[in-house]
């Protein structure tokens, strides 16, 4: 028996990285997936890889912050496959530079992306959810959403944000008896594309810096000394989706090699 057999998920950013481990793997335990993303060639890919391994999903172009788009997205998971059941709320960006040097613009555009289009999702999940009577959320937050993180200010303010928006989401499920569980998953150095990314989305084009060596980084700053893999976090947002995780809830999965474990000092 597969974990998710009969789930009905929605992965955002689905297109890239975490997102699309998540989506495969949530396919591949039996799930039906709708794989959105702004990019709707990259959901197309993993949705083409799903089918391919005789996975059910379909991909969607999907702005996280635009609401009416919410909208459309929900009706178009209902009238494919039901209720949703499952939902991971993972779209996010990373925009790098001192806090001096960001823009309220850049701010706010990071902000919309992480914090609201989180808000959002989870505003338009949780009636499918109640409706289907059972439901799991899972939000991508990051190590930098649990401690301070020089170069990256404003994205550990918004995953910050998202982890305790997490654990208020489930216990507003938890006092409505809904069968609803929320918890977030907090990845440490994952080697995705969104490290090429940091200074790209900057509003500023001026503002670009050396590309971040995160082998470098990790084999410093991991007890583990190495970065970890987009699979890594996909199988603890198996976990949380699936029903060997009934018991938890307001929960933070941390999923870093050992970084906030504490220091290991290799001569
Ligand atoms: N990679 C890491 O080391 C790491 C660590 C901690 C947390 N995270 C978090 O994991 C999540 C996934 O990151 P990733 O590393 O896979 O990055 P990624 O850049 O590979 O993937 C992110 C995906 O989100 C999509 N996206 C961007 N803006 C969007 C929007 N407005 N609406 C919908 N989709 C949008 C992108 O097109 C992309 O496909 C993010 O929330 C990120 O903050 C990543």
């Amino acid at each position: 028996m597969r974990q998710l057999e009969g789930k009905i998920a929605l992965v955002t950013g689905g297109g890239s990285g975490i997102g699309a481990a998540c989506s495969t793997t949530l396919a591949r335990e039996g799930a039906r997936v709708a794989v959105t993303d702004v990019d709707l060639d990259a959901a197309q890919a993993v949705v083409a890889s799903i089918i391919a391994a005789d996975g059910h999903a379909f991909a969607a172009h999907q702005d996280v912050t635009d609401e009416a788009r919410w909208v459309a997205i929900m009706a178009e998971i209902q009238s494919r496959y039901g209720d949703l059941t499952t939902l991971v709320a993972n779209a996010g960006i990373g925009i790098r530079g001192g806090i001096l040097d960001m823009t309220l613009t850049d701010w706010r555009r990071q902000t919309a992306i992480n914090l609201d289009g989180v808000f959002l999702s989870v505003k338009y999940a949780i009636p499918a959810m109640r409706r289907a009577g059972n439901g799991s959320i899972v939000m991508m937050s990051s190590v930098a959403g649990l401690r301070g993180a020089p170069g990256l200010a404003g994205y550990s303010a918004t995953k910050g944000g998202v982890r305790l928006f997490a654990k208020s989401v489930a216990m507003e499920c938890a006092m409505a008896n809904d069968n609803v569980r929320c918890n977030s998953v907090h990845p440490g150095i994952i080697e995705t594309p969104i490290w090429s990314k940091m200074d790209a989305v900057a509003s500023d084009p001026a503002r670009r810096n050396a590309p971040i060596d995160i082998g470098a980084m990790a084999a410093v700053g991991v007890p583990l000394a190495r970065v970890g893999l987009a699979q890594d976090i996909a199988n603890g947002v198996l976990f949380l989706a699936s029903d060997a995780s009934s018991y938890m809830t307001g929960s933070e999965l941390i999923i870093d090699g050992g970084m906030t474990g504490g220091t290991v000092r290799r001569t």
